[in-house]
């Protein structure tokens, strides 16, 4: 391993980081890519960690390195368990390159802890840096649900991605990970 390489880790989402989690998902650059984009209070933050935690086939993460936390992962189980669909954010202030190693520990965690094989996603048009995010790592383009989603003045495509396990596998041999 590079010696410069930072220690990646994914661990449960835990009460102690809802502050932090919240702050995050109110930020500008995080809410506007978010299906639900107006901010969110404490209460309702508290409560839908209270609603979220427990569930059977939801698995809610934080991702560190260096033991600093850096951004959430989450993955729901669909009717067929072994599919399940993703949503991400970084933290506004994280480094250069955090989202994509965030996306690669969190597809491995995936594959491997939840032995998926199929990881799905959902991206409103209107965040680039997404569409590219996804298609860096490998997410194979799914169809785009026509003016999907509504930001408040007008209707926006939504773009479907899907990975297999064996595409992971495949992007993985061919970069020598
Ligand atoms: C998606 C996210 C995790 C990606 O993080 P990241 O990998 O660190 O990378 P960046 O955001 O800097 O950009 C990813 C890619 O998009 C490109 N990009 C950035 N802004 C762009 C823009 N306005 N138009 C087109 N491409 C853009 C970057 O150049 C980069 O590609 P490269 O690595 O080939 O240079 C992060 O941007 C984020 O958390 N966004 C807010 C939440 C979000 O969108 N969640 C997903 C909802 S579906």
């Amino acid at each position: 391993m590079n010696s410069a390489a930072p220690a990646c880790l994914l661990r449960p989402l835990e009460a102690r980081d809802l502050p932090l989690l919240l702050a995050w998902r109110n930020h500008p650059s995080v809410r506007s890519a978010m299906f639900r984009r107006r901010e969110i209070s404490a209460t309702e933050h508290a409560a839908w960690f209270a609603a979220q935690h427990p569930q059977a086939g939801r698995h809610l993460l934080i991702y560190e390195e260096n033991g600093i936390p850096l951004g959430h992962v989450n993955f729901s189980l669909q009717a067929c368990p072994q599919i399940a669909e993703w949503g991400f954010y970084r933290a506004p202030e994280a480094p250069a390159g955090s989202g994509q190693r965030m996306g690669r520990a969190a597809i491995d965690w995936a594959f491997d802890s939840l032995g998926l094989h199929k990881i799905a996603a959902q991206v409103i048009a209107d965040n680039p840096r997404s569409l590219a995010f996804h298609r860096k790592l490998g997410f194979q383009p799914e169809g785009i649900l026509r003016e999907h989603f509504h930001d408040g003045q007008s209707y926006l495509d939504v773009h479907c991605f899907g990975l297999l396990r064996p595409e992971w596998q495949a992007m993985k041999d061919a970069h020598h990970d």
